[in-house]
């Protein structure tokens, strides 16, 4: 059982394969949260740690707090009653009173998560624990929703606010967690960024005060990722106590940490409160996202590992998680807007025979889209540049042994295009002021029911008449006015959530109408990378940034939450269209090969002998793919903080094992040394490129002496198996 109830106690225990959390109902009925790491034994009594503070405990002390408050750490902190810190709930009644008082009224341990009315995405679950908080003079109802996934380390939380009462009230707050714990020895680990520069880690010191992300963007961002980890300033890549959190939201948002005066830490995540607003009426229900927390004791790889087998097994679509995806050739970094039906048939045809199974063409083939300045919003080809339509460049792709992928925007519209002349009324935009532009387009307002259902009609016919197996779905902007012609003004603070909601309906009805087509998930690179996004697009694309080098970086921080098998990962031509740099091919598809294998670059800038070696790499890769799929990743180092990176993926039996070990600049000193992790301490294993046998153990603490490096940005790979016959055996290394 991973959730029991004490009665006698009123203790209610949580308990995952690694991690216990425990709370209980206090004699005033408040929820309070008892404790949150390592697993105990069952039945542990923690109640001792509720230690009630009376007035007259505090007698002499005049900080101002009700002294019930300096005891309390409530599941879910609620505003203006006494507890001043960041609260998870802000709400305001009929009369403006911004005051919440939630009671423990119930409980019910549920065999099934419950569904989702607001089509919100959330991990599929089992046994949930639902608990009933009331305030009574309200009629208000905070339903909180517990769901353990014991095989992977990993508890939901969600918050449901449902009005009873008679009047309408008003959500100026609704986060899904609020998590305290009594002491503040933590750092506070982001993934921040930019554009082509996304999920950075950043560690901070927690200090009296907050730290923290989130934006206001209207999607889950470049900037600051869904995510955030308390760690022990000890934890390390494998050892140490660390927390994760991550939302699974594509909008707005907030992770933040504070220290209050008394030096104890309060977590809360959940939908950003700058710009939410939400009117309940009499009888509706308000539904938060779904926050996925996680404990580690044994490091952020334990953490990550965790994340993965929950993201791969209760997030992705089912039918594609283990299932080999189709190498990706995509026409926008070779091309951009500048092609023609003939130079398609070119690059697709010059592709022929190498190993590519599916040819994508992106952005520029609709409406006068011959650049970013137009046409986007017109779903129709583009039959200067595609004489036989899309129906020709299909045929190609068949003629040539491979599938056709599509680009589109579906949320989006430039107003030099016939849909904005048509309908300049359907984007997001305030009264009397000129729309703000960004990449000169302007976000469909699809809370209006008229307009998303133009737009799902437009995506329906368009990926049905397109002969296509691949979906390449993108969204170039973020949300700014953040008014909408189909609400009342009271309601306009609900613009930025019902639009994520619409994204999601979209979503829905996109990929159920055509189950079979793979769609990838892409926001002007990974701009909306997120679990919510993983429940409809096993892969997005991590950057728009394929240099090599800062890949490293890119997929080190998303994989502190991500798997492998959802970081769509491109071989891209050099010299970089970015940066300039030129990296050796067998560095870039080394890189690529830690994801979603794939191309995009110039066909007619590409040297014959990197085209001579496509098929290779893309055998190389087949050959490790299972474990992008479905293994362990290892982090030994990383270039944020050197300048090495190497990661092994392990197979969940240990057997067998693919390492990458990249060295930035070449120090022109010793020959690089690994360690590898994960493996069987007790078992052998043959490292195939060095031909030696080592125990796991010697692997992990000693290491290895890999060949000197000749050049920067140079790489090693190693096939790692599992030898049957037990005698260690260590045979000559090579010569540097
Ligand atoms: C975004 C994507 C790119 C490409 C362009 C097309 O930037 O991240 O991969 O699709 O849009 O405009």
């Amino acid at each position: 059982m991973s959730i029991t109830y004490h009665a006698a106690r009123k203790q209610f225990t949580l308990a995952g394969r690694n991690f216990s959390y425990i709370f209980h109902v206090t004699d005033e009925a408040y929820l309070n949260h008892l404790y949150y790491g390592a697993k105990l034994s069952d039945g542990a009594d923690l109640t001792y740690r509720y230690q009630k503070c009376t007035e007259n405990d505090y007698a002499g002390q005049i900080d101002g707090t009700p002294a019930k408050y300096t005891s309390l750490m409530p599941e879910y902190s609620q505003s203006n009653y006494g507890d001043f810190r960041a609260a998870a709930i802000l709400i305001e009644d009929g009369d403006g009173a911004p005051v919440i008082d939630l009671r423990y009224s119930g409980h019910e341990i549920l065999p099934q998560k419950p569904r989702i009315a607001s089509g919100i995405p959330v991990a599929r679950g089992g046994e949930t624990l639902a608990v009933t908080l009331t305030d009574a003079y309200l009629n208000v109802d905070v339903v909180l929703y517990y769901t353990v996934y014991e095989d992977c380390g990993i508890l939901t939380r969600r918050a449901e606010i449902r009005n009873r009462g008679r009047k309408p009230i008003r959500l100026k707050r609704a986060l899904s967690v609020s998590l305290d714990f009594p002491d503040a020895d933590f750092e506070l680990l982001t993934l921040v960024g930019n554009h082509a520069c996304e999920r950075q880690v950043r560690k901070t010191p927690l200090t009296v005060g907050f730290v923290g992300v989130g934006n206001s963007r209207g999607m889950s961002s470049h900037h600051h990722s869904p995510f955030a980890a308390l760690m022990r300033p000890d934890c390390r890549e494998e050892s140490g106590e660390i927390y994760g959190c991550s939302l699974m939201y594509s909008g707005s948002h907030l992770e933040q940490a504070e220290v209050d005066h008394g030096n104890r830490t309060r977590l809360l995540c959940g939908i950003q409160p700058q710009n939410f607003t939400w009117v309940l009426e009499p009888g509706e229900a308000f539904e938060t996202p779904e926050a996925v927390l996680c404990y580690s004791s044994c490091g952020m790889g334990a953490m990550s590992r965790s994340y993965h087998d929950f993201f791969r097994q209760y997030v992705l679509p089912p039918r594609f998680v283990g299932q080999p995806r189709p190498i990706v050739f995509n026409s926008w970094e070779g091309m951009h807007f500048g092609f023609s039906q003939e130079s398609l048939m070119h690059a697709i045809e010059g592709m022929r025979g190498s190993g590519i199974e599916l040819f994508v063409l992106d952005d520029g083939w609709f409406g006068r889209r011959n650049s970013a300045t137009a046409g986007l919003g017109d779903w129709t080809v583009n039959t200067q540049k595609l004489p036989g339509g899309l129906r020709a460049v299909a045929d190609c792709c068949r003629e040539n042994g491979m599938r056709f992928g599509l680009w589109i925007e579906p949320e989006m519209v430039n107003p030099d295009s016939n849909l904005y002349r048509a309908h300049p009324d359907w984007i997001i935009r305030a009264p009397g002021r000129a729309p703000v532009l960004s990449r000169n387009q302007c976000v469909l307002d699809l809370t209006r029911r008229e307009v998303l259902d133009f737009i799902k009609s437009e995506m329906y016919r368009v990926i049905s008449e397109s002969g296509a197996s691949y979906i390449k779905w993108d969204a170039n902007r973020h949300l700014t006015e953040n008014w909408s012609a189909g609400l009342s003004p009271e309601r306009q603070g609900e613009v930025q959530h019902r639009y994520i909601l619409a994204v999601y309906e979209l979503a829905e009805y996109l990929t159920s109408s055509f189950p079979d087509i793979l769609f990838e998930g892409c926001s002007g690179g990974g701009g909306r990378f997120d679990g919510a996004m993983l429940h409809y697009f096993p892969q997005i694309w991590v950057s728009d940034d394929t240099d090599a080098h800062e890949r490293t970086g890119i997929q080190y921080g998303t994989g502190m939450c991500f798997p492998l098998c959802a970081q769509s990962c491109h071989v891209s031509g050099v010299p970089n269209i970015r940066n300039g740099r030129v990296i050796p091919l067998r560095t870039r598809a080394a890189i690529a090969s830690l994801g979603i294998y794939g191309y995009e670059f110039d066909c007619n800038a590409l040297p014959p002998e990197e085209r001579a070696q496509i098929p290779a790499d893309i055998a190389a890769y087949r050959r490790i793919e299972d474990l992008v799929l479905n293994g362990d990743l290892y982090r030994m180092k990383n270039t944020a903080e050197s300048n090495e990176f190497s990661v092994a993926l392990v197979s969940k039996d240990r057997s067998r094992a693919y390492a990458v070990y990249y060295q930035a600049l070449n120090p022109h000193k010793n020959a690089p040394q690994v360690r590898i992790n994960g493996l069987d301490d007790h078992r052998l294993y043959r490292i195939e490129e060095l031909n030696l046998v080592l125990y796991g153990d010697v692997l992990r603490s000693v290491g290895i002496q890999l060949p000197r490096m000749h050049q920067d940005f140079d790489v090693c790979t190693l096939h790692i198996e599992a030898v049957s016959d037990a005698a260690e055996k260590r045979e000559e290394m090579p010569e540097p």
